[in-house]
């Protein structure tokens, strides 16, 4: 883990509210793994106070991107955040997604801004066929980077599927054979518990990067608690154990 002032290297609108920012810090970039994220200081006077966490969504050399949604005041400042401004970041944190396995299809399934740690993922399944299917109000609320051929489910017309993600995996459900695929996963709580349920019903495997607040984000302030039935105590810290997990374990709140 690093603390380190990362530069701004570039900002790209993908849509209205979605932007890719660029960023070097060979420490970084050179450390991360898919699904591990790094926790930002937006302001350096204290406002917001807390570090807001984020997915590391891609990285190149000695650059990492995040992607990120304008939601509220830190995602706002990040925003404006010019070239060769630094920003103090922290990471990269957590355990990310377990690539090894003798699946033979990776597919990958995302609400929204939750498709943010999948381009460092499509990267590193090399060698695995690789499918995704992606989920948003529209096609526009579906980020469109780095994950090729994605199915877009939305909630209009305006995606290749009218409906949830989840809705999509049950159509297309008698394609995927369970016992070759391995899921992976990341999104907010109400699509991850119908997909537990689907996955559950259809017997494929799963992990599933977590959604939850955050402070510290290495496993001190114990603010991130999720129930996991494998381990004794019954919980483990999503910003430490996780934030991926397999999703057949964790009971989501
Ligand atoms: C491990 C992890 C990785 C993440 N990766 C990304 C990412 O790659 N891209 C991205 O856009 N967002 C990501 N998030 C969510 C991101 O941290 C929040 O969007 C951000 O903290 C909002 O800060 P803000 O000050 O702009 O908004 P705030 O003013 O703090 O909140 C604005 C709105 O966002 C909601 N919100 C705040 N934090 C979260 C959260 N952790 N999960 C869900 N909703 C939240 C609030 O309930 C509120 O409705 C991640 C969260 C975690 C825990
Ligand atoms: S955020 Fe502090 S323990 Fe997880």
């Amino acid at each position: 883990m690093h603390i380190v002032n990362a530069r701004v290297v570039e900002t790209k609108a993908l849509s209205k509210n979605i932007l890719l920012k660029k960023f070097h810090s060979p420490e970084i970039a050179r450390n991360v793994a898919p699904g591990r994220f790094v926790n930002v200081k937006v302001s350096e006077f204290g406002d917001p106070l807390l570090r807001r966490p984020f997915s590391v969504c891609d990285a190149d050399g000695d650059e990492f991107y995040l992607m990120f949604d304008v939601t509220g005041k830190g995602t706002r400042i990040l925003a404006g955040k010019q070239n060769d401004e630094t920003i103090d970041v922290l990471g990269p944190l957590g355990n990310g997604f377990t690539l090894e396995g003798d699946y033979e299809t990776a597919l990958l399934v995302a609400g929204g801004l939750g498709a943010a740690p999948f381009p460092l993922l499509v990267k590193r399944l090399a060698g695995k066929r690789v499918l995704a299917f992606l989920g948003g109000r529209t096609r526009a609320a579906v980020p469109d980077y780095g994950i090729p051929n994605a199915v877009v489910a939305s909630e209009d017309d305006s995606g290749d599927f009218r409906g949830t993600v989840v809705d999509l995996l049950r159509e297309r459900a008698n394609e995927l054979d369970a016992s070759t695929t391995k899921i992976f996963a990341c999104g907010p709580n109400a699509m991850l518990k119908a997909l537990q349920t689907f996955c559950r019903d259809e017997g494929f495997a799963c992990e599933a990067s977590l959604e939850c607040a955050m402070a510290c984000g290495f496993g001190v302030c114990q603010g991130c608690p999720v129930e996991v039935k494998s381990t004794p105590d019954r919980y483990a810290l999503v910003c430490k154990d996780g934030p991926a997990f397999d999703l057949h374990d964790v009971t989501l709140p």
